[in-house]
């Protein structure tokens, strides 16, 4: 990341380009009435968009109940996510969109398919039907292990028909992060596939499966999706074939009324310790949120294709390829491979074939585009393209300069979102009809969020200045919990400051307000947009036969943002070297997956310590980010000098 001092000096503005705010969902006049009424009263704001943008079997009574830090909101409302997404869409006014497209889909081989909101809507009650013949109930908890592919999302809608909350486990995580998980979440049953195309090969998953339900009985039926076509193994009586099960299940379904509290789903987060947190989402609040900023951000309009690059495996494909869009009404596309597969256009070939009229992905994409040259998107029209956005990671004023030049033409008002896993959905941000943005910065709370720099000693700072990001009220999408542990959920989110929910994030206001995140302040790192805990990759190191103690830490990396770098001290007797390097990212990716693969791995006979006996990251990440002039990484080296060094600072 650049420093805050030349953050701060960009100067370039763009305003809202008069032709987009003129058709916009919400134009300025709109924005300033809702900002007005939600620093107001944010509840009678978020009231308006949950009756405007959701719709209820029964109207809820009563807004929120606040017991810090849990909240419920829409009281008394009963309503069903799938009914949004899908039923309301072919009834009354809006039924001609049954024969709309809901999904578009393309497979990474170049296969396609499209399926209406009717289609989908079959589907979805099917699969519903699958999962109560399967035994599953309101409330069990279903786990998704699978590649990016329409099923996904039906298994996804179908959980939320009957009310099973879903953990949608991404398909890069290896057997064991699976097990944890499913072992967490208590799941029933698990929905996967035989494999998915990656880099124009099948990569198996349900071998993973397999392996993740060694020893364990909770799991009682396993449906694998025949993808790839790929030999499987089937253990008769646990695993069937979704076909099989999906040819004989009935295409009515009615929706199960829930109430507005009843979890949604859980999904997997690093955090400080090894172990990752269920972040639980409920139903009433995040949908009213991930629809209204869908609208709002978004501007998603009935004539739009629009397309979020984000796996389902992450908080931004449950909120903005599924649940946003679908409950707008829009048409979503989907992409199962890697972006630069068959070529390093493929991208803005889809862009180009399916008329793409809205794009929002991550700034590591975006900056490895740069790299591989602006002669690939130049060879496409990209003309459809009317919005951008961002989400994920910082974004360097100049990836923001070459995503406005090159891919939005100069025309297309670009959204840098920030939002999180806990947010549920995007909480600052540009409305692209209102606010004027500056290259890296997310800008301004949306209507009703009350977001706040906050000094360590938790009083509110006077821009410009910099600090700890904090949101001070409660909103709809916040998570509920995490799953099993509230004493961490209120430990992680709420000790530092009272009744309000600390981010994690750094950040900085400038004059003018607006919001300059900088990045994780704790044990978090964000490669590639993806976050993963410190703790979580030395947890996978140290249970390494030859792995007497690691530390772990993020080092600055131009394309995937951070990149991770450990530090080893091996057993006694051990050689440290090339085959123990290879032998411990292997490992890592077989603990976690291949995405917490240290990027380097450097040997040392000790680690700098305090006098307690904390590891001093602080250090280590001065050291790992000068890392040209410290040679080769397969040596051992005495870090143990420089630790006593330090400590006689102290
Ligand atoms: C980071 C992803 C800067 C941040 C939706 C946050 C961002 C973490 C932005 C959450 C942004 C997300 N600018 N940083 N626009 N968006 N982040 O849970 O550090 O996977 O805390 O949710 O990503 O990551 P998560």
């Amino acid at each position: 990341m650049p420093d805050i001092e030349s953050l701060l000096k960009e100067k370039r503005i763009f305003k809202p380009n008069s032709d987009f705010a003129r058709q916009a969902n919400w134009n300025k006049k709109t924005v300033r009435e809702y900002r007005a009424l939600g620093a107001k009263n944010p509840q009678r704001f978020w009231a308006k968009m949950a009756r405007e943008n959701v719709s209820w079997f029964t109207p809820f009574k009563k807004v929120l109940d606040w017991k810090p830090p849990f909240a419920k909101w829409f009281i008394g409302g009963k309503l069903n996510v799938s009914y949004n997404c899908l039923d309301r869409h072919l009834e009354g006014e809006n039924a001609w969109r049954r024969n709309k497209a809901a999904i578009i889909w393309e497979g990474e081989p170049g296969d396609t398919r499209t399926l209406t909101f009717g289609d989908l809507h079959r589907e979805v009650c099917k699969f519903a039907n699958v999962l109560k013949a399967r035994g599953v109930k309101k409330g069990d908890r279903v786990a998704l292990y699978m590649p990016m592919i329409p099923e996904l999302a039906i298994a996804v809608l179908a959980c939320t028909r009957i009310g099973a909350p879903h953990s949608v486990v991404f398909g890069g995580f290896s057997a064991e992060a699976l097990r944890d998980r499913i072992d967490d979440a208590g799941a029933k049953l698990v929905v996967t596939a035989d494999g998915g195309y990656r880099r124009g090969s099948p990569h198996a998953l349900k071998p993973a499966v397999d392996e993740a339900l060694e020893g364990t009985d909770i799991v009682g039926s396993v449906v694998v999706v025949e993808r790839t076509g790929q030999a499987t193994k089937m253990k008769a009586g646990r695993d069937f074939w979704w076909h099989d099960l999906m040819d004989e299940a009935s295409a009515v379904c009615a929706p199960a009324k829930l109430d507005a509290e009843h979890p949604l789903f859980i999904l997997y987060t690093s955090g400080t310790t090894g172990k990752p947190k269920g972040i639980l989402h409920t139903t009433g609040g995040y949908l009213t949120h991930v629809t209204t900023t869908s609208k709002a951000i978004f501007d998603l309009k009935d004539e739009d294709t629009y397309w979020c690059t984000a796996d389902i495996g992450w908080i931004t494909g449950h909120s903005y390829v599924i649940y946003g869009p679908l409950a707008c009404g829009a048409t979503t596309l989907m992409y199962e491979g890697v972006p630069t597969y068959p070529a390093p256009d493929r991208l803005w070939d889809i862009i180009e074939r399916h008329r793409v009229t809205i794009f929002y992905t991550a700034p590591t994409a975006i900056r490895t585009f740069i790299r591989l040259g602006d002669e690939h998107p130049k060879k496409h029209d990209m003309s459809s393209l009317r919005l951008l956005g961002t989400v994920g990671e910082p974004i360097n004023p100049e990836a923001w300069m070459w995503y406005h030049r090159v891919i939005g033409g100069k025309r297309c008002p670009i959204v840098d979102t920030w939002w999180q896993t806990e947010t549920g959905g995007i909480l600052i941000t540009p409305l692209p009809a209102a606010v004027d943005t500056v290259p890296g910065s997310a800008t301004l709370p949306f209507p009703g969020i009350d977001a706040e720099v906050y000094t360590e000693e938790g009083d509110p700072t006077t821009p410009p200045a910099g600090g700890y990001l904090v949101i001070r009220k409660p909103w709809p999408g916040m998570l509920r919990g995490i799953w099993g542990d509230s004493a961490r959920f209120k430990e992680t989110y709420w000790s530092q400051y009272d009744n309000t929910y600390f981010a994690g994030d750094g950040a900085h206001r400038d004059k003018r307000g607006y919001f300059w995140i900088m990045g994780r302040i704790d044990d978090v790192m964000n490669i590639s947009g993806h976050r993963i805990g410190t703790m979580e990759v030395e947890s996978a190191l140290v249970s390494h036969a030859d792995v007497a103690e690691a530390a772990v830490v993020g080092r600055p990396d131009e394309i995937t943002g951070t990149a991770i770098v450990a530090f080893v001290t091996p057993k006694s007797g051990v050689e440290a070297g090339g085959d123990l390097n290879a032998a411990l990212r292997m490992h890592v990716t077989k603990q976690i997956g291949a995405i917490a693969k240290p990027a380097e791995i450097r040997f040392t006979d000790a680690l700098p310590k305090t006098r307690s006996g904390k590891i001093m990251r602080r250090l280590l990440r001065d050291i790992a980010g000068g890392k040209e002039a410290m040679g080769d990484t397969s040596t051992l080296e005495d870090y143990s000098v420089l630790a006593r060094l330090r400590e006689s600072d102290e």
